[in-house]
């Protein structure tokens, strides 16, 4: 049985910023905007223990009960992304270091090693300490740990700490300098080691370290990352049993693991910033106008299904859970150019994350700070404490999710999208073509899967993930396991893999046989060779598609039907059945054409929307957007359903629900 949970809005606060006198007013114009969950501490350490092993709690008591006077729900940060100056003095070797090799310094954030035992130990502390003193509060609503593990590229740390935790790791993985020899194939360049000691971190090498080097230290890394988690999490259930536990992920970013760290999570939460994230979103030109001051209209909603998958992960999918913690409110301070949101795209936003599933939209942050690093980001306040734009939408958008009585209640999609996080960093240590990435990959068919009106869950490589679809898509797929594919072959659903699909073995070696490896069995075919291209050179396919940057040259057994052939003759497109093998990386429109012949080919309706027009279905409501500049006429979405707010003639950064019947 799945449970409802009613969608709210939030924000993200800092007593600490502003008179103490301030805080009713704060609270008061929280409550009037609709405001329910108000997530602060996470980077309070300072003001919280001021001096080594001496609290302040009064602040922090009096802050939290000024807002549960409010009947404002509290969301409490752990706050060890900022261990304070007195910290690192008493252990400098805490900080992280560099691949470079140069140690990082104090004055930020985020500049602790995550292998370091002397931190874990201070961070247990305080979160002990944390969660003892509000575990049971009866306003507090949801714990966070740290805040965005990996924020500035703080993953990988070559400290003397990795080094000796990696050697441990390395120890505990292999058992015997041999097997770690041959699953590396360190008797190329006479790499080979006698003893785990001799191991060295894969950075300051002359040339590329050994890929299979590198991807065990990314797995070392992100290991390390679930680790300081679970340490959090285990303190925190210990002493806080009742209250759910949040981690607030990033956009694009893929160094750790998030599957594996949300095992420990009750929430999976993602900091949503659409225009800031733009300008990484595409090197269109054209799209990046269009979409200046919205964002590009599918990169919000990828990670929002990557999350919402995360937050199923320890609860099932039924009870899975997932908010966005952080939503940009305004122009931020970070991104080479930082516009302000076009009129209707603050509304647009937390629609499309509520449409996804999101239970709370907690806005970054309350009031725009006039000091220190982020005093040019926006905030729904003004830095003189007046409100701004985004406050005034707050108002709007809670008025609305009560009026239609608005609760989380995603359904299961019939399409299932394949995110890895070890494929990403299996590309990224040998992309072969400089331009290959896999987030890029996989995001085209995203992108095609919402050109076509589709709701995709995003899906970790496992059997249980991909049964009971209709269509799986597995593009890049690094290395396949038996079970996948023993699991994709009862499915029958309609399977695209390829390009580079089951290429490696998880060592980090060509796969046997040749690729895709185990996924040989569902299509009797071979990759014999495969070559990159520069990006003014494409592959011409017969029939008007076109491959960009990757081609693979593929041999097929006689029961393999050739769908599409390059204009020089090589099959480029394999099918047998429903499974189908795709030769080389697909451009965007070859993407879409492709992607509308498997959805036709597993039973499912693709619709030819406007390109500016996205939809997704939450429980029994549709949601249609326009990201694009001009009105679109929508009505034949509307199907047989009954409009719940919202115009046919869909404004720009317009909203339409419907009630489906
Ligand atoms: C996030 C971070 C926040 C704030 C925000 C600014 O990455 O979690 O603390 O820095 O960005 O946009």
């Amino acid at each position: 049985m799945s449970t409802s949970r009613k969608q709210t809005l939030g924000v993200c606060y800092y007593p600490e910023h502003w008179p103490e006198e301030r805080w009713a007013i704060d609270a008061g114009m929280m409550v009037e905007a609709g405001i329910t969950h108000i997530r602060i501490g996470e980077f309070a350490w300072s003001r919280i223990e001021p001096e080594p092993g001496h609290y302040d709690w009064g602040w922090l008591d009096r802050a939290i009960e000024t807002l549960a006077a409010h009947d404002l729900g509290v969301v409490l940060g752990t706050p060890t992304a900022t261990p304070p100056k007195w910290l690192v003095d008493s252990m400098p070797d805490m900080l992280a270091v560099g691949a470079d090799g140069k140690t990082r310094g104090f004055g930020s954030r985020r500049h602790y090693c995550f292998s370091h035992e002397g931190y874990r130990r201070a961070c247990a502390r305080i979160v002990t300490d944390l969660a003892k003193r509000y575990g049971r509060h009866p306003a507090l609503v949801a714990w966070q740990t740290d805040n965005e593990y990996g924020c500035h590229d703080t993953v990988e740390s070559y400290s003397k700490a990795a080094l000796e935790g990696f050697r441990d790791w390395l120890a505990q993985k292999y058992q015997s300098p041999d097997a770690l020899n041959r699953a590396w194939g360190n008797v190329f360049w006479s790499m080979e080691y006698r003893s785990f000691d001799e191991v060295e971190l894969p950075n300051l090498t002359v040339t590329e370290a050994n890929p299979a080097h590198v991807m065990d230290f990314q797995r070392y890394s992100s290991d390390q990352v679930v680790a300081f988690n679970r340490l959090q999490t285990e303190i925190i259930r210990t002493y806080s049993p009742e209250v759910p536990i949040a981690h607030n992920f990033m956009g694009r970013f893929v160094a750790f693991d998030h599957y594996a760290v949300s095992r420990d999570l009750d929430i999976a939460t993602w900091d949503s910033y659409p225009i800031g994230f733009l300008d990484r979103d595409t090197d269109d030109e054209e799209n990046k106008r269009r979409y200046l001051g919205v964002g590009d209209p599918d990169n919000q909603a990828f990670h929002h299904d990557l999350y919402r998958a995360c937050g199923q992960i320890r609860n099932g999918e039924a009870e899975g859970r997932w908010w966005v913690m952080e939503q940009q409110p305004g122009p931020v301070n970070w991104a080479p150019w930082n516009p302000a949101p076009f009129p209707g795209a603050v509304r647009l936003w937390a629609w499309e994350a509520f449409a996804a599933g999101a239970e709370v939209l907690s806005y970054f942050r309350w009031r725009q700070p006039s000091f220190a690093q982020e005093q040019m980001h926006e905030a729904l306040l003004l830095p003189n404490g007046e409100p701004n734009e985004a406050y005034e939408a707050c108002g709007r958008i809670s008025r609305e999710l009560d009026r239609i009585g608005a609760v989380a209640q995603p359904e299961r999609a019939e399409i299932a999208l394949v995110f890895d996080y070890e494929s990403a960093w299996a590309w990224k240590i040998q992309p072969q073509g400089r331009d290959f990435d896999y987030l890029d990959l996989v995001m085209r068919f995203y992108r095609a899967l919402r050109q076509w009106g589709m709701s995709v869950d995003i899906v970790p490589p496992q059997p249980q993930a991909v049964s009971g679809r209709k269509l799986v898509l597995l593009p890049g797929l690094f290395a396949g396991s038996d079970a996948l594919v023993d699991a994709l072959a009862a499915s029958g659903a309609a399977i695209l893999l390829g390009p580079r699909t089951g290429s490696k073995t998880a060592d980090f070696s060509i796969a046997d046989g040749l690729p895709p490896g185990p996924f040989r069995r569902l299509i009797d075919m071979k990759v014999r060779r495969v070559e990159s291209l520069p990006p003014f050179v494409d592959v011409p396919l017969q029939g008007g598609c076109r491959f960009d940057g990757w081609r693979e040259f593929l041999v097929t057994g006689a029961d393999v039907e050739t769908r599409r052939v390059s204009a020089d003759g090589h099959a480029a497109h394999v099918a047998k059945g429903r499974v189908h093998y795709l030769g080389g990386r697909p451009d965007a429109e070859t993407t879409r054409v492709i992607v509308g012949e498997l959805l036709r080919d597993a039973g499912l309706e693709p619709r030819e929307l406007h390109r500016d027009i996205r939809i997704r279905d939450n429980g029994d409501i549709r949601y249609v957007f326009n990201y694009g500049p001009e009105t679109v006429d929508v009505l034949n979405l509307v199907d047989t359903g009954s409009v719940l707010f919202g115009e046919t003639q869909l404004a720009p950064r317009g909203v339409l629900a419907i009630r489906k019947t």
